[in-house]
């Protein structure tokens, strides 16, 4: 694909969630926060989950729910997995993921985006995933039940779920109002439940997880704190949980929060 096809391209949709860098074209986010806030994300809890196995994702299927514009099925298939699996409920973000991985040329075989509400998709005719990425969709949802359950039996080993928090004491899931034409926000109603720290502990253990919460350290380059993008973070009312069924935790190479 050429430049001025590339810029054409990226300038047809109407908004970007990532920027992402296409051969030297940037896609347009709003604002460095967001720019610093998914480097920092990914800093926080995706790059520890690689160093656990290793600092390779080798040999590894990954399912990457609410997969968006597929900027951390592209972080996995960096990371060097076999294959990865993006369920989004969005066209328009499925054909930006598409596009992506076209522009980044990723072999055709490693991956497929699918368009679907993962309610609404019986994953298991996909096969079983080592790693499930459940990564800012706790807080968009009502049926956390149903869909530990989706996950839970697709999922071998390692899941991991980045969500907002409702900071309510207790393990407590908190009603919030939605707005499902909002392209980050629930698909089916105008409103979704907010897990407590101590529910979403609870939701996932009752699976066969052991569950790590990550303390976040927002930091950059040189080491200094840097907290641009993830205030929810530093304030407690998000959190990053590495769940696993297999896979020994304690060599997480992060600080985890006392239960
Ligand atoms: C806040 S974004 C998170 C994107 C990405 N996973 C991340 O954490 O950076 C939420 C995404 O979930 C998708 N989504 C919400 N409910 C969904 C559902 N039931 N099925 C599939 N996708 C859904 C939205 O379309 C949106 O792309």
């Amino acid at each position: 694909m050429q430049d001025e096809e590339i810029r054409q391209k990226i300038a047809s949709f109407d908004k970007w969630h990532y920027q992402f860098d296409l051969r030297g074209n940037l896609t347009s986010v709003r604002g460095k926060n967001k720019v610093n806030r998914h480097k920092q994300r990914k800093r926080h809890f995706f790059d520890p989950v690689v160093q656990l196995f290793g600092g390779s994702l080798e040999g590894k299927r990954v399912l990457d729910l609410a997969s968006n514009a597929g900027f951390w099925s592209l972080a996995s298939v960096h990371a060097g997995c076999d294959y990865v699996l993006g369920v989004e409920g969005r066209q328009m973000h499925v054909d930006q993921a598409n596009f992506v991985f076209e522009v980044e040329e990723v072999e055709e075989d490693k991956y497929d985006f699918l368009v679907g509400d993962i309610f609404e998709t019986d994953l298991r005719q996909f096969g079983n995933f080592d790693i499930v990425l459940c990564l800012g969709l706790m807080y968009h949802v009502t049926k956390h039940v149903d869909l530990l359950e989706k996950i839970s039996e697709v999922n071998d080993d390692l899941l991991v779920i980045d969500t907002t928090l409702s900071k309510a004491s207790g393990s407590v899931l908190k009603i919030v109002r939605q707005n499902v034409e909002n392209p980050l926000s629930a698909l089916d109603y105008n409103l979704a439940m907010r897990p407590t720290r101590q529910a979403m502990r609870d939701l996932v253990e009752v699976f066969g997880y052991l569950v790590a919460t990550l303390e976040p350290d927002f930091r950059n380059e040189n080491g200094k704190p840097n907290w641009v993008g993830g205030r929810d973070y530093k304030g407690g009312s998000r959190r990053a949980f590495v769940c696993s069924k297999k896979t020994d935790l304690s060599s997480l190479p992060v600080k985890v929060e006392p239960a």
